[in-house]
C-alpha cells in the first residue's frame, strides 16, 4: 500500500519519525511511504536537523512554499500537492496535527477522493481565533480514519457527531474514530535514553533551570501579551536561570513588539540564556534536566509531562486538558502574577505523580495496522 505523508512544520517532522519507524520495524513489506515536505519550515534548525538526527527518510518532494500569509501559503501547498497526488496515486494521505500543511493536505486529498488519515484528531481549544483550531476541525471533518491521542479528543469527536461504531471499510462519509495514544509519547520513550548523547553541547547550570519556549502567534503578535510574558521571565530569572531556545517567529517579533531597548535588556540578562532552536534530542535533554517548563507550545507541554516536569502554560486554554486536571500543568495565560506565582509554587513543591494517560508508546504501530486493515 502506498501512503503519502505530509509534513511541513517542526513538530510534524518529529511526529513523522515515529510513523516511519513503525513502518520500517513492522510493515516494510506492506507499506511504501512517500514523504512530502511542504517547505513551511525551512531553516536548518527547524527542519533538516530532524531528518538527520531522527533517521527520517528523505522527502521525495519538497514543495518549497516558505513563509507567507495564511491564504497565500496554504493555496501554494494545495496547488503543489494536487500534482504530487496525481503522480503518486496514493491509497491514503497521512496528516499530522493542525498546521497550514495539515489543512492543505486535507483539502487537496479529500477533493481528489483520496482517504485522509488524521493523526492527533479530535483535539480542541474551543477558540476559533487560533488558526490551528480551524485547521484541525476542517481536517477532522474530511478524514476517513481519525486517531485521537487522548480520551478527551475522542469524546470531542463524538460530541461533533462522529459515530463510535467502527466500519469495516470506512469512508469520508462514514469515518472511523480511535483513541489510541500519542505518537509523541512513542517518540519521547524511544529517544529519551539517547538524549544524553548531546550533553556536551550544553553548558548547563548545576542546580537546574527553567526551560522556556514561546511561538504562538497570539503571544508573539500581541504587544501586551508578549511584554507580560517577558516581564514574567525576567522576574523568574531573578531566582532561577532561564534557557530559551528561540523560535524564528519570536526572534523576528521581539524587537517589533517589545521595542529594541527592552528586547536588548532581555538578551543581555545574564540569567536568561537565549539560544537557537535545538534539535529534538537537544530539546529532550533540556526538558529532562529542567526543574520547570514555561511554554505556549502544544508539544512541549506534553513532553514536560512525559518527563515528569511541571509546566506553566502560557495560553488561556489547552488541548491537553488531562495534564492540567491532574495538577501537573497550570494554565497561566499571559498573566504576570499567575505565571510568577505558579512557577514559584512548582519550583518549591514539584508534583510527584504523573499517571500514564497517553498510551503505551505503540500508537504508531496501531495506526499502521489499522490503516492496512481498513483502507
Ligand atoms: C507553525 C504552525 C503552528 C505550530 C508551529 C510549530 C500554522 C498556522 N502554524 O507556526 O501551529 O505550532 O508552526 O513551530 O501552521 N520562520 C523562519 N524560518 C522557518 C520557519 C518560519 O524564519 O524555518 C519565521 C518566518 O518569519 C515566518 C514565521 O516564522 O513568517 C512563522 O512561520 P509559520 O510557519 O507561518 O508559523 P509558525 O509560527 O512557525
Ligand atoms: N522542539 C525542538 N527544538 C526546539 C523547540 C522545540 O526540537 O528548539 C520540539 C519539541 O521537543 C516538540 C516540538 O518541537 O517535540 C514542538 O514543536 P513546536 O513547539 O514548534 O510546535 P507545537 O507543538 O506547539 O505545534
Amino acid at each position: 500500500m502506498k501512503l503519502v505523508t505530509i509534513i511541513g512544520a517542526r513538530p510534524q517532522i518529529i511526529k513523522a519519525s515515529a510513523f516511519s519507524r513503525a513502518i520500517k520495524n513492522h510493515y516494510s513489506d506492506k507499506i511504501e511511504e512517500v514523504i512530502v515536505h511542504t517547505g513551511q519550515h525551512y531553516d536548518e534548525n527547524m527542519s533538516e536537523v530532524f531528518f538527520t538526527e531522527l533517521n527520517i527518510p528523505a522527502p521525495k518532494y519538497n514543495l518549497a512554499v516558505g513563509s507567507g500569509k495564511h491564504g497565500e501559503q496554504t493555496a501554494k501547498m494545495i496547488e503543489r500537492l494536487e500534482e504530487v497526488f496525481e503522480k503518486e496515486q496514493p491509497a491514503a494521505v497521512i496528516l499530522y496535527g493542525d498546521t497550514n500543511s495539515t489543512l492543505a493536505g486535507a483539502v487537496a486529498a479529500s477533493k481528489m477522493l483520496i482517504p485522509v488519515v488524521h493523526i492527533e484528531a479530535g483535539l480542541r481549544s474551543f477558540d476559533k481565533a487560533m488558526p490551528e483550531e480551524i485547521n484541525r476541525i476542517l481536517c477532522d471533518h474530511v478524514s476517513t480514519l481519525l486517531f485521537s491521542p487522548t480520551r478527551t479528543g475522542y469524546e470531542n469527536l463524538v460530541n461533533e457527531g462522529f459515530s463510535t461504531q467502527l466500519q469495516e471499510k470506512p469512508t469520508a462519509n462514514k469515518p472511523n474514530i480511535y483513541h489510541c495514544g500519542d505518537i509523541m509519547y512513542d517518540n519521547t520513550l524511544f529517544f529519551s535514553s539517547k538524549a544524553d548523547s548531546v550533553a556536551e553541547k550544553f553548558d548547563l547550570p548545576k542546580e537546574g533551570f527553567v526551560l522556556c519556549t514561546i511561538h504562538r502567534n497570539s503571544n508573539t503578535d500581541d504587544k501586551d501579551r508578549l511584554k507580560s510574558i517577558f516581564d514574567s521571565i525576567v522576574a523568574i530569572s531573578s531566582f532561577k536561570k532561564i534557557i530559551l531556545p528561540l523560535h524564528p517567529r519570536t526572534k523576528k517579533m521581539m524587537p517589533l513588539m517589545l521595542g529594541e531597548a527592552y528586547a536588548k535588556t532581555v538578551e543581555e540578562n545574564p540569567n536568561i540564556q537565549i539560544i537557537e532552536p535545538v534539535s529534538f534530542l537537544g530539546m529532550i535533554y533540556l526538558e529532562k534536566n529542567s526543574d520547570l517548563i514555561l511554554t505556549d507550545s502544544g508539544g512541549v507541554q506534553k513532553e514536560a509531562y512525559y518527563l515528569n516536569k511541571p509546566a506553566v502554560i502560557l495560553r488561556p486554554q489547552t488541548e491537553w486538558k488531562e495534564i492540567v486536571d491532574c495538577g501537573n500543568a497550570a494554565i497561566c495565560d499571559a498573566d504576570f502574577d499567575l505565571i510568577v506565582s505558579k512557577a514559584k509554587q512548582y519550583l518549591d513543591c514539584p508534583p510527584k505523580e504523573f499517571p500514564e494517560i497517553f498510551g503505551d508508546g505503540n500508537a504508531a504501530k496501531f495506526m499502521c495496522k489499522t490503516i492496512l486493515e481498513c483502507l
